[in-house]
């Protein structure tokens, strides 16, 4: 007996050793850490349980079966994060450079089948060379597979990628169907094809970390939703990330221990909001004050800076904050922001995470790159988006809430549950000169009469009364009173129940 249990331990050591040693000291030369040192960061200290340990590919070609490695190159099984179920995968490099063969592929779509029915999210590190070429057309079936666990799963569990080495060519798609993708800096990058091919078909010179590196993901093209310095900053984040996250779209997300007053007063709102219409200043701040501990988890910071996503919590339940942000392009919305933050509303929706709309917001920007990007379609998205979600949807208007805009950020003609405004909102279709130059035409070279006329709108139209008046507003609010009217709102809305007609799936302007 003793020597069969000998052998196990043997069996596991070697397959616990991946590449070996030298490629495992190539690894940590480039700053990266192995497939089990991150899955050991990420999950609750010995709480890892490894499946399919033993599983080797079949592959006969190019001389393969005379090195088959246990485990076949990903490490895959389950754990806790902060004592929650989580399911994990994690490539290792160091074994044929993390490629995806037949069993590499089997043994994830079997977590994600674990995840499905458990209920629980996945957490993929991708690290890996891509399809192993030596398998040939039995490597993109697996990837295929994995592609389509990923559609079943979307809006099921929550799906997290962590890209922490190459990922290149079709295998990025199964990163991009998830909700969130972690990234880190100098060591990651994600393309459809290398630098190599990009210059012999378009002339381009470019490096793979100008191509798709972190920075390049997270600022550009927003692939990915977060970049870190480091594989270690990156793996606490993601336990932070799923602390906020529900374990699947059949639970409620966790509500976690709070330190915070829920009727705390914040005087400093008061005067928040500058003076002068055109000055900006910071929405973050106003979400810092509304936070419980003020803690914000930001996704996409780096990206369509005009508008603010993320997690807070309130009375320790998480809650999703969509922002305006006045310091950038005046909060306008834009193309960038609108996709933003549609994608941020509807995931928050699919996991029953109640949204924070908080609004000023000009209009949407004007301007030929913006209507030949297709500005109508996108900012369909976030109208869509705000329009179909039954969550608890509150809103807070700060300031401008002007035009369509003013429609599309959670009003409530799209099914807002509860509407504040601060005492310096402007509900109106524009702004105060706009609106003068239009109705006034005639009078433009008359300065003190367009003054009046002027000063005449403002009264009428530039406050939160007259949609108060009307009901759209539910109550016109203390700024320093904020985060009690908020939290007592979101309180009140726990059990809200709201259906929509059958239907297959709707629509949405992609
Ligand atoms: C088999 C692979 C591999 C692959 C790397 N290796 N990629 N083995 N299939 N796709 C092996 C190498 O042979 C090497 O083995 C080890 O992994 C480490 O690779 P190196 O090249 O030494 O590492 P490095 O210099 O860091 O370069 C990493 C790399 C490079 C840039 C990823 O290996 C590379 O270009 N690989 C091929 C990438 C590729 O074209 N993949 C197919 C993409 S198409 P030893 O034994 O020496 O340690 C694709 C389609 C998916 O993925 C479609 C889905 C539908």
């Amino acid at each position: 007996m003793k020597d069969i249990l000998d052998q196990l331990a043997r069996r596991r050591e070697i397959a616990r050793q991946g590449g070996g040693e030298a490629r495992v000291a190539a690894q940590h030369a480039k700053g990266k850490l192995t497939a089990r040192e991150r899955i050991e960061l990420l999950l609750d200290e010995d709480s890892f349980e490894e499946y399919d340990t033993f599983v080797a590919h079949r592959c006969t070609e190019f001389g393969m079966q005379a090195q088959r490695p246990a485990g076949d190159g990903v490490v895959t099984g389950w754990g806790t994060v902060n004592g929650r179920l989580v399911y994990v995968f994690s490539q290792d490099f160091t074994v044929m450079g993390g490629s995806v063969s037949e069993t590499h592929g089997a043994k994830i779509c079997k977590i994600m089948d674990m995840a499905l029915q458990n209920g629980a999210p996945i957490i993929g590190v991708n690290d890996s060379g891509g399809a192993r070429i030596q398998e040939g057309v039995d490597s993109l079936a697996a990837y295929g597979e994995i592609f389509h666990r990923n559609i079943t799963a979307s809006g099921v569990v929550p799906q997290i990628s962590l890209i922490m080495g190459p990922c290149a060519g079709g295998a990025v798609y199964s990163p991009a169907m998830t909700d969130f993708i972690f990234m880190v800096k100098d060591t990651s990058y994600m393309f459809v094809t290398g630098p190599d091919v990009v210059r012999t078909v378009t002339n381009e010179v470019v490096t793979a970390e100008e191509l798709g590196g972190a920075s390049t993901h997270t600022r550009r093209s927003s692939v990915a939703d977060c970049a870190f310095e480091n594989d270690v900053e990156a793996l606490a984040e993601v336990r932070r990330l799923i602390d906020f996250l529900p374990r699947s779209n059949r639970e409620k997300p966790p509500v976690r221990p709070f330190f915070d007053d829920v009727s705390r007063i914040e005087p400093s709102l008061d005067t928040l909001v500058p003076d002068n219409p055109n000055m900006p200043y910071d929405m973050r701040e106003l979400i810092l004050k509304i936070a419980d501990e003020g803690d914000f988890f930001e996704i996409q910071a780096e990206f369509a800076r005009n508008i603010l996503t993320g997690f807070i919590r309130l009375e320790g339940s998480a809650v999703g904050v969509v922002a305006n942000q006045p310091m950038v392009l005046a909060g306008c919305l834009d193309i960038d922001a609108s996709r933003k933050a549609a994608r941020f509303v509807r995931f928050c929706d699919a996991f029953d995470i109640p949204i924070l709309t908080l609004v000023d917001v000009p209009g949407f920007m004007p301007g030929t790159v913006q209507e030949y990007g297709g500005i109508i379609k996108h900012g369909a998205k976030l109208l869509f988006a705000y329009g179909e979600a039954t969550v608890p949807k509150v809103t807070v208007i700060t300031r401008k809430a002007y035009g369509g805009a003013y429609v599309v950020m959670s009003s409530k003609h799209l099914r807002g549950d509860v509407n504040y405004a601060w005492p310096t909102s402007e509900v109106a279709v524009m702004g105060a000169k706009g609106a003068v130059e239009i109705l006034h035409r005639a009078e433009l070279n008359d300065a003190e009469r367009i003054a009046a006329h002027t000063r005449d709108y403002e009264e009428r139209f530039a406050n939160p009364f007259v949609a108060a008046e009307r009901g759209f507003i539910d109550e016109v609010i203390m700024p320093h009173a904020t985060r009690k009217r908020v939290t007592r709102a979101f309180a009140a809305l726990r059990d809200k129940k709201l259906s929509t007609p059958w239907k297959k799936h709707d629509n949405i302007p992609l």
